[in-house]
């Protein structure tokens, strides 16, 4: 098969698959990033088609959607094996999805890998990344904040969020965190402000 019809294919399967997802992996969260992933990896030197596979694919068996189990090197062989991709290349593709989740704890090894992870990251800050901690909190009970230090989505921010600014591997990465973290510093700042019932008149 030709790379557009391996990536039309596989775009198909994540339609069919994350429409009705709601905990923030949904397939607008799949869409962004593949379209974040494209922008950085024009000011990198790497392979493009290999970048937009991994970023349709980097959701795919997450271990969150499928009851603690990671399932993504079987789900993602079924899916490129008849479509005659060489073996090693898609050994390649699960490697760099294995190594994307923050949460696996794994390096970004390839350039590939670190411009997905940085999209995927970018995802989550900003204003979208504002919307998707507390649709992801909702979906976990977890209250919006606890003010005594109890797990809660503002303390998510804390955790993980604002540390992603740092994080980021690619030079475009690098300047879209930057605006994004400031929106969430904002945003923060004027949470804590209402929480304490201040009586801000400005916008
Ligand atoms: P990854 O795709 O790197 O594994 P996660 O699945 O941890 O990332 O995060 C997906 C989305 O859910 C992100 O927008 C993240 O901010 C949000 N999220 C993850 N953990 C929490 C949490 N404990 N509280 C609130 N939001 C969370
Ligand atoms: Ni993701």
């Amino acid at each position: 098969m030709t790379a557009t019809a391996i990536l039309s294919l596989v775009k198909k399967y994540i339609v069919e698959h994350f429409s009705n997802e709601t905990t923030g992996h949904d397939y607008f969260h799949i869409e962004r990033v593949v379209k974040m992933a494209k922008w950085i990896a024009e000011g990198e030197p790497c392979d493009l088609f290999t970048v937009e596979l991994a970023a349709w694919l980097h959701d795919v068996g997450d271990h969150k959607l499928n009851n603690g189990t990671d399932r993504s090197a079987t789900l993602i062989r079924s899916l490129l094996i008849p479509t005659d991709m060489q073996a090693s290349a898609i050994e390649n593709v699960i490697e760099i999805v294995s190594q994307i989740s923050f949460s696996k704890g794994k390096t970004a090894q390839s350039i590939e890998a670190k411009i997905v992870q940085d999209a995927d990251r970018l995802d989550a800050i900003g204003a979208i990344g504002i919307a998707r901690v507390f649709a992801f909190g909702g979906s976990q009970h977890q209250p919006i904040y606890d003010p005594d230090g109890a797990p809660s989505s503002i303390q998510h921010f804390y955790d993980k969020l604002l540390k992603l600014k740092a994080l980021m591997h690619t030079k475009r990465g690098r300047q879209i965190a930057a605006a994004r973290h400031q929106y969430l510093e904002t945003f923060l700042n004027r949470f804590h402000s209402e929480w304490n019932s201040e009586l801000i008149t400005q916008p």
